[in-house]
């Protein structure tokens, strides 16, 4: 079972000590889905200043209404981590949040699946954000490469899949299950290959030519994102 802590109906100042308290009950590895009524800004720069390299911050909806953010207690408590291992770590959790989709959409749960895919498609926008707004210009910066280098074939690449997310929105939306398996087929092989090349060469690069306090920086402004 999945825990959630709803702090919408608590009084403000009893939800922080109840967040963290939450935090601390947490084994490595584990984590809880926090739900409320506002963007949790001011609770993220509590976790990085207090927690630094002890937690992971995905949101998986912004709003309009309700706010919710998976917070995990990370297996090892290292603030010096690299950005390969933050950024993996995403395209791990991103890959279970569709195959969670594409297993609802395969018995028809329509309403799981659309949950589902909203969730995966918040977080791969926000990936691609850290990448093209915080991750890539240091690296263009550092290497001088931009037209010639990965970074111009991987914003080429995140065009396509940020099109083939459209398409499965669409289809999810039609209900129509041969739409959505054929768009999820593209975007599965095209994340894998995409994926394999930011993993082995674009952020182990990264991590070798930025300094410690660099790298904790990118990893900080990609979880206000
Ligand atoms: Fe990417
Ligand atoms: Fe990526």
């Amino acid at each position: 079972m999945e825990k959630i802590l709803d702090v919408r109906a608590m009084a403000p100042k009893e939800r922080h000590p109840k967040i963290f308290g939450t935090f601390k009950d947490l084994a490595p590895g584990e984590y809880f889905i926090l739900v409320n009524d506002h963007e949790p800004r001011p609770l993220l720069y509590q976790f990085q200043n207090e927690h630094d390299g002890e937690f992971e911050w995905w949101p998986l909806e912004q709003g309009p209404t309700a706010w919710r953010v998976a917070i995990a207690r990370r297996k090892t408590n290292d603030p010096k981590r690299t950005l390969t291992d933050y950024m993996q770590s995403d395209h791990m959790r991103l890959d279970r949040i569709f195959n969670r989709f594409q297993e609802a959409v395969k018995e028809k749960r329509w309403d799981d699946a659309s949950g589902d895919f909203r969730e995966f498609s918040l977080g791969l926008r926000r990936h691609i954000s850290a990448e093209e707004d915080i991750l890539f210009p240091v690296f263009e910066e550092k290497t001088g490469m931009r037209e010639s280098g990965p970074t111009f074939v991987m914003r080429m690449e995140h065009k396509d899949i940020k099109e083939l997310l459209d398409s499965i929105r669409a289809s999810t939306d039609g209900k129509d299950p041969s739409g959505v398996s054929d768009a999820s087929y593209r975007i599965a092989n095209t994340l894998a290959d995409h994926n394999m090349k930011e993993e082995h060469i674009l952020y182990p690069e990264s991590d070798a030519f930025m300094s410690e306090a660099e790298r904790a920086q990118v990893i900080k402004k990609a979880q206000t994102l």
